[in-house]
């Protein structure tokens, strides 16, 4: 077989992990051929291509981003664009696809799938927010990133007395935020789930104040007050109709210094937490993911993605996956909340 791969979406930590998986088992193993599409869908949609051998995959285990690109591209809303993917398939050869992504580049490999394309996906995402996978490559080492700058935090805020912001992504999951802010001792932590209670913040500032620990306050980027409390400024849409994010970590210093008189200040983690190399933990389940994926191609098995079910590599159909998003659930916020203030 000759196999199209690909990497959509945000970048994340492991996806060269599972590009050298899928390689490895596909050439060594089966005896199937590769070929890279570049930037997500618009690779299939324009045909540009790059050669995916071993060779090619020799030394990239412990990479961040990907050696085949990604974008937001959403060949969907493109008019004749599933029709444009499909010839440029034909035209390359191309039997099968392995598509990296999360909710938006599956929910593509889903709508290709129902149109006669034979895909296989892998979850991807470093919000840890797709369903049929109890954990997504990426997440883990996100989440090292920011309880890492948390830690750091703490030390600066207690010398200076101040209360420390600290905002981390994840737009309607608040699974880093959750992690991070468990892992590193927050004194409040804000998840998109839960709209929170400005006036309850500031109490929980006020009393680790007087205790003489400085609070560090742990925001999710799409984090909202309860309604009217608090006005936030709307962003740009991306071709997926997500808002772009941010900004939260500042109104919320605004608030915090006005209503206690504390000096509050915001550092807003961004990109960080998507760069650079993969904890051990991610390497490991990226790998396997590549491997049950290529396995999942060989048998032609299409139109399902791989997954983590306890501690075994699963597969489910793709409308699983992309159904519905996988948000902190309540009980795991009150696991939180108790270390609150
Ligand atoms: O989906 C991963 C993610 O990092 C989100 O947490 C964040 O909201 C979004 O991507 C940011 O996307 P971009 O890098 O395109 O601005």
């Amino acid at each position: 077989m000759r196999i199209g791969v690909l990497t959509g979406g945000g970048d994340c930590p492991g996806l060269n992990a599972v590009i050298r998986a899928v390689v490895r088992k596909g050439v060594t193993v089966y005896g199937h051929e590769f070929v890279g599409f570049r930037d997500g869908w618009r690779g299939p949609l324009e045909g540009d291509t790059m050669p995916l051998d071993v060779q090619s995959v020799r030394g990239i285990l412990p990479r961040g981003g990907t050696i085949l690109g990604s974008s937001r591209t959403n060949p969907i809303k493109i008019e004749g664009g599933v029709e444009r993917i499909k010839e440029n398939l034909a035209a390359q050869g191309v039997d099968a696809l392995v598509a990296i992504g999360g909710e938006d580049t599956l929910g593509v490999a889903k709508q290709l799938f129902d149109r006669g394309v034979n895909v296989v996906g892998v979850p991807k995402t470093i919000d840890n927010d797709l369903n049929a996978t109890d954990y997504t490559f990426g997440f883990d080492t996100a989440v090292n990133i920011a309880m890492e700058a948390i830690d750091r935090l703490h030390t600066t805020a207690e010398s200076h007395h101040r209360a420390l912001i600290c905002e981390v992504m994840g737009r309607h999951a608040g699974w880093i935020a959750l992690h991070a802010g468990m892992a590193a001792g927050a004194n409040v932590i804000l998840i998109p789930e839960k709209p929170f209670d400005i006036d309850k913040v500031c109490e929980y500032v006020e009393s680790r104040f007087k205790t003489r620990y400085a609070p560090i306050i742990v925001v999710a980027e799409g984090a909202h007050p309860v309604d009217g409390q608090m006005e936030l400024q709307a962003g740009e849409l991306d071709a997926f109709g997500h808002v772009r994010l941010g900004g939260i970590g500042d109104r919320l210093a605004q608030e915090i210094e006005k209503r206690t008189g504390k000096e509050a200040r915001t550092t807003v983690l961004g990109h960080i937490q998507r760069g650079g190399t993969p904890t051990a933990y991610d390497r490991v389940l990226a790998t396997r993911f590549g491997l049950a994926a290529i396995d999942a191609v060989h048998e032609g098995d299409f139109g399902k993605m791989v997954g983590l079910q306890g501690t075994e590599i699963v597969r489910n159909g793709l409308d699983a996956a992309t159904a519905e998003l996988k948000t902190v659930p309540v009980h795991r916020y009150a696991e939180a909340e108790v270390f609150f203030g």
